[in-house]
């Protein structure tokens, strides 16, 4: 594939945009400048800098992301910044694909809500995670108002009734982790789920934390703000449940 080609599929701009940073010198591969836009490489897992910038081509983009409280998963966020401020400018600027316009956050988090977020622009993929048929489990961790007790985890596995649906919600596990916090698995993803569900059961949801969806855990070396490329051992994790 061609540099200006590599460049653009990337994200670093328009092809004109990409094909004058390489003939500006800007472009370094395998530690060396290279101005030719139309030097061909082979993309799969091919390094290189741009302004500095270290990148490694990526064909589909999978990214997890800390998401710190204080963002919304909004493209066009209403109170508060995007969490797509916290990608860098490639994975930001990445041309569509297939109808998928660039990279997406696969479901929401509250505002306040803090934890794992997964990003994509593969739009099966995205649909994939995100269908209600899957079933994929998410677990939130929750800071509670009040203690926590057997009967509030009870109420919590036995099901509660939302205000949208007469139908009971259940938690797939649901397990006390100290006196005012528990962790709750969902196999559905209705909105202010586990917010309504906890206040449904007689409590409140001080502080809620995604901390693993499917096998897939948040890594801890992972501070809040900083987002990973997904390898492919964190895919399969991601579908293994
Ligand atoms: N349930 C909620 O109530 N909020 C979230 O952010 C995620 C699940």
């Amino acid at each position: 594939m061609q540099l200006q080609q590599i460049l653009f599929s990337q994200g670093f701009g328009t092809r004109r945009v990409c094909a004058g940073l390489v003939q500006q010198g800007l472009v370094r591969v395998g530690g060396q400048p290279c101005t030719d836009a139309t030097a061909e490489f082979v993309p799969d897992g091919l390094r290189f800098t741009v302004q500095g910038q270290e990148w490694t081509w990526h064909g589909k983009a999978y990214v997890l992301l800390h998401k710190p409280a204080g963002y919304e998963c909004s493209q066009r966020p209403s109170a508060w910044p995007s969490v797509y401020t916290l990608l860098p400018a490639p994975l930001r600027q990445r041309p569509q694909r297939q109808g998928t316009p660039g990279v997406q956050a696969i479901g929401r988090l509250d505002q306040d809500t803090t934890g794992l977020l997964l990003l994509s622009d593969d739009g099966a993929f995205i649909h994939r995670m995100s269908s209600p048929r899957r079933h994929v489990p998410k677990v939130y961790e929750v800071t509670a108002r009040h203690a926590v007790d057997d009967g509030l985890l009870q109420r919590l596995l036995g099901g509660v009734v939302l205000d949208d649906d007469p139908r009971p919600v259940r938690a797939a596990a649901c397990e006390r982790l100290d006196s005012h916090r528990l962790a709750l698995t969902l196999t559905e993803g209705k909105y202010h789920q586990v917010k309504r569900m906890v206040a449904a059961a007689g409590n409140r949801v001080e502080q809620l934390h995604r901390s693993r969806i499917g096998g897939l855990a948040l890594p801890g070396d992972l501070a809040p703000g900083q987002w990973k490329w997904l390898e492919a051992g964190d895919l399969a994790r991601l579908q293994g449940g």
